[in-house]
């Protein structure tokens, strides 16, 4: 029997800071220190994510170390983000794995955040089955939208991509034309369950077959909302849960769309769905209907692993230690870091 693997993995991309042990493919421990300055601001500050990495980072390593029962002199590797996210904050992360990689005397590994968000189906939990590959995978988060080939866990074909907005932008900036509160995809998600998906309809943008556009129905909404406050001020208030039902029922529609064509052309027989918006209800309820229509299997992230979590940073970190993927000290974080 191989010695298993212990992993630290660190995730500071946006406004979380997480850090999760991982023993080989298993999780021990995952911990997120949500920032809740940021909700004031209807949006991510850069300048104070990174403050509060800065005093998040040591409380939520030492809390995922005791949670696992680990011991830092137990650690094989140290995995972190390296991009694509805001740079201020991935410095943070990025920071403070170097120096303790440094001082253990460890490998360092970096990860690529979207890579992880699709990876996070590869770790072990009882009864949830993992993707064979190749699997085709819809990213869907606040600052991504892509479909993606799977070949493998170092082998990714982007198949189509956002031109503008990503999804979960589209959510959170129509939740706060809505009057919601930051972020606005799990608020519309809640009003929607309530509402009729079908009392206002948006027309859907053109692109190419494998492309998105989110920035149209923005627009429309923001227009729309206008003409209909000034026939009625209270208009929001009255037609809340409609609205959000509506809003949510066009952004999955489109993302369905796409994905039943990729894997029409694709035929992979697995088709999974990862990223913050992989936990929108109507989504995963969408995703698993085509498991009849296309006779294909699909696979949800467990809620835990669809938002930022240092878990889908460690699964990457322990196929880079099996593959000797190691960093320089020298590496520095990018924000734009392509899958
Ligand atoms: O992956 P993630 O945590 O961070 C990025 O890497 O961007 O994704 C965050 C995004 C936000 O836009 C948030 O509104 C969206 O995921 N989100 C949702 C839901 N939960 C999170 N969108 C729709 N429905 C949800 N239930
Ligand atoms: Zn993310």
């Amino acid at each position: 029997m191989n010695k298993p693997v212990y992993i630290l993995a660190i995730e500071s991309s946006c406004d979380d800071t997480s850090a999760a042990i991982l023993k080989d493919k298993t999780v021990l421990s995952n911990l997120i220190a949500n920032q809740e300055v940021h909700e004031k601001y209807g949006g991510v500050v850069p300048e104070l994510a990174s403050r509060a990495h800065q005093s998040n980072i040591l409380p939520v390593v030492k809390a995922a170390l005791s949670d696992a029962n680990v011991k830092l002199e137990d650690l094989n590797a140290i995995a972190y983000t390296k991009g694509p996210g805001l740079l201020g904050s991935l410095l943070v992360g990025s920071s403070f794995a170097k120096g303790l990689a440094w001082s253990l005397g460890i490998p360092l590994i970096e990860v690529n955040h979207m890579q992880a968000h699709i990876l996070a189906h590869l770790i072990e939990q009882d009864n949830e089955p993992i993707p064979p590959f190749p699997f085709i995978c819809l990213t869907v988060s606040g600052g991504h939208t892509q479909l993606v080939l799977v070949k493998s866990s170092a082998h990714f074909e982007i198949i189509g991509q956002t031109l503008d907005d990503a999804v979960g932008e589209a959510f959170d900036k129509i939740a706060k034309l809505l009057g919601l509160p930051y972020p606005g995809g799990p608020m519309i998600d809640k009003y929607a369950r309530e509402g009729n998906p079908d009392a206002f309809t948006f027309s859907k943008s053109k692109v190419g077959e494998f492309e998105f556009s989110f920035s149209g129905i923005k627009t429309s909404v923001l227009y729309f909302l206008q003409k209909e406050i000034k026939k009625n001020p209270e208009f929001i208030n009255k037609n809340l849960k409609d609205l959000c039902a509506s809003v949510q029922k066009h952004l999955v529609s489109v993302l369905i769309d796409k994905l039943k064509l990729a894997e029409k052309k694709y035929q992979t027989k697995h088709i999974a769905i990862a990223g913050g918006v992989s936990a929108n209800s109507l989504l995963r309820s969408s995703l698993t209907k085509l498991e009849e229509e296309l006779d294909v299997k699909s696979y949800c992230p467990n809620f835990e692993y669809c938002t930022d979590n240092a878990a889908m940073i460690g699964i990457v970190g322990y196929y880079g230690f099996l593959n000797k993927q190691f960093a320089p000290l020298t590496s520095t974080p990018k924000a734009r870091l392509a899958l």
